[in-house]
């Protein structure tokens, strides 16, 4: 049995970044009966960042896993068994959210080597990167260079990562109920009209290519 983790570092349940990861994970299910897909909502759960307290780094008893016990601790476990990784969240102020950060802080600093500073993930594996957000393509130039470094982290670390985005989302299903004028609703309609589906496609075929890559 081939195991992927996937990540929900959003807060809705059941809109767009919720939306992207189900499609990748009937994507992945699609492929074999031997992937386990375990999907784990960052919001339903208590945990912080790294707090800095180095135990990762002791000298003789240094850990590529975050050391701090709490609710994340199996997450992270199990991150470091998976075969495979989706990770999704809208963006906030052009970078993933409070919570998949507190996550992506926990994750890698224990990879990075204080010695020469080299990244050691336990494994390599592929990685797919969901975000949804309201910028369109152009737009979102500022949001990768905001997340390049981390990105790059998990590149370093996991040896490959893929983005499915989703540009120009719905933020509220009644715009009529909301001040959101600088979003007017015939405009994004039409994008969603165009891409939606489209989007939703792309995740399910990229859990399709990760099932497929790990089997
Ligand atoms: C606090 C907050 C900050 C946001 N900041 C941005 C932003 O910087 N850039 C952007 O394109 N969209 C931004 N958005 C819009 C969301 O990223 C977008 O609506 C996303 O698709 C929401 O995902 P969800 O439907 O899974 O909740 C923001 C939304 C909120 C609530």
């Amino acid at each position: 049995m081939k195991k992927m983790i996937v990540i929900d570092g959003g807060p809705r349940k059941n809109f767009n970044t919720a939306a992207m990861l189900q499609k990748f994970t009937e994507g992945a299910q699609s492929v074999s009966k031997d992937i386990e897909v375990k999907t784990v909502r960052l919001y339903d759960m208590q945990y912080k960042g790294c707090i800095s307290c180095m135990a990762c780094k002791l000298k003789g008893n240094a850990s590529h896993i975050c050391k701090i016990k709490d609710a994340l601790t199996p997450v992270l476990e199990d991150i470091a068994q998976a075969d495979g990784l989706a990770m999704g969240s809208p963006i906030y102020f052009s970078e993933v959210t409070a919570q998949l950060r507190a996550l992506l802080e926990r994750l890698i600093f224990p990879w990075l080597s204080y010695t020469d500073f080299s990244l050691t993930a336990p494994k390599k594996i592929p990685v797919v990167l969901s975000y949804t957000m309201n910028a369109n393509e152009e737009q979102a130039k500022d949001i990768y260079r905001c997340m390049s470094i981390i990105e790059s982290c998990l590149q370093r670390g996991f040896g490959q990562v893929e983005h499915v985005d989703a540009y120009n989302t719905y933020q509220v299903k009644d715009y009529n109920r909301y001040e959101l004028s600088a979003f007017p609703e015939p405009i994004k309609r039409a994008w969603r009209d165009t891409h939606w589906e489209e989007d939703l496609q792309r995740a399910y075929k990229a859990g399709q290519r990760m099932a497929n890559q790990i089997i």
